[in-house]
């Protein structure tokens, strides 16, 4: 098995999620805690049940505050460099149903120089094109806008700047380098780059003039910015911010690794793809668990834990946990052919598609209703 690689810029390999929980020392989410979020919440979001969020760093802290009546706020982000796909949607999907259910402010960060600083061939033009696009996806998700507020750093800026100078104080050269594995060729805007990451977990205290938790629902290639700004926030005056990891949504060739939009679109699905466009790629590219063979299929039967189409029934679009333990079963045992898996996993996400595209629409009127003001 391949060595698996998790960073903020690239995630490559076979993921082994236990030994990333050792390397990063992060805390298993347990059904105690589960058990303890639904208490506040009455049920529990199937992402969290299935561990698709595995992870946790200082979640019993949080609701120990929120239990005293100290409620905190969400922040999570999106640096824009190109479309959005499935995978992009797991932990803003979690963050609209803790906004619903804890009924907390959120704050999104779309760092539009991110990845303007860390690739080489993106414009900064072509970055606030996707940003035009990305803004659309989240509002989407059906955030609501009175308790929901984007920053976006260039416009922000004056927001950001003075407690991004006050975080890069606190870091060194070499604590970036290895935290993130940069060398003395990186540019200098993407060494600065994490103090502008680290500002939305506690600009909200800032603004509100007290120190306020904050809850970060991210794909875990992004905790090692987090673990840079938790040191330091104490150190500002600031609550270390909690965090929630989630697993990345497997490429349609299920070839280890994140789903990367940046790798090919082929590979993944976007979310203002056609229903034709979804049949094919899914007909065409996506990881099969099954047998070569009719015959040795019903016979053998399939492997739907290697499977794509079933991860993302698992992961993303199958609510219904009775519903995806028989299809686990049929498929395990033969009885539900490959051809089968992927006309069912089609109809699911040209259903979740059609509903997304249509309220992507309509959050071309609405984007004013996010950008935060002053
Ligand atoms: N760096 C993230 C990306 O590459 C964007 C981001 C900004 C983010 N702030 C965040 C992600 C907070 C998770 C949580 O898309």
């Amino acid at each position: 098995m391949a060595e698996h690689l998790v960073t903020p810029w690239e995630v490559k390999g076979d993921i082994d999620y236990e030994k990333l929980v050792k390397e990063f020392g992060v805390e298993k989410i347990s059904d105690k805690l589960l058990e303890r979020i639904q208490k506040h919440t009455k049920e529990i979001h199937f992402m969290l049940r299935r561990k698709v969020f595995f992870s946790h760093r200082d979640l019993k802290w949080l609701l120990d505050e929120y239990e005293k009546g100290n409620k905190f706020f969400l922040y999570t982000g999106r640096a824009p460099s190109g479309p959005i796909h499935l995978g992009h949607l797991l932990p803003w999907i979690m963050c609209k149903w803790l906004q619903d259910k804890f009924d907390v402010e959120m704050w999104f960060q779309f760092p539009n120089e991110e990845k303007f600083l860390f690739k080489k061939e993106l414009s900064f033009e072509k970055a606030q094109e996707a940003l035009n696009e990305n803004i659309l996806d989240v509002i989407a998700l059906g955030f609501d806008p009175k308790k929901t507020h984007f920053l976006i750093d260039t416009k922000h800026a004056d927001l950001f700047y003075e407690h991004a100078c006050k975080v890069a104080k606190k870091i060194t050269f070499n604590m970036v380098k290895a935290s993130f594995g940069l060398d003395d060729s990186t540019n200098i805007g993407a060494i600065f780059y994490t103090s502008m990451q680290a500002v939305p977990a506690f600009l909200p205290s800032v603004l509100k003039g007290k120190n306020i938790p904050c809850l970060i629902p991210l794909g875990v290639d992004q905790d090692p910015h987090f673990r840079l700004t938790r040191d330091i926030m104490p150190k500002l005056g600031y609550y270390k911010p909690s965090i929630i990891h989630s697993m990345f949504l497997p490429p349609l060739s299920g070839v280890e690794g994140k789903t990367s939009s940046s790798s090919s679109d082929k590979n993944v699905i976007l979310t203002t793809d056609s229903p034709k466009e979804v049949k094919n790629k899914i007909n065409k590219y996506a990881f099969s668990g099954g047998q070569p063979t009719l015959e040795e299929h019903r016979k053998k039967g399939g492997n739907p834990d290697i499977d794509v189409c079933f991860q993302y029934l698992r992961m993303l679009l199958e609510e219904d946990d009775k519903k995806l333990e028989q299809i686990y079963k049929d498929y395990k045992s033969g009885k539900l052919l490959t051809g089968e898996l992927k006309k069912y996993t089609i109809d699911k996400i040209n259903e979740f598609l059609k509903k997304h595209q249509e309220k992507r629409e309509k959050a071309k009127k609405k984007i004013n209703d996010f950008i935060y003001k002053k």
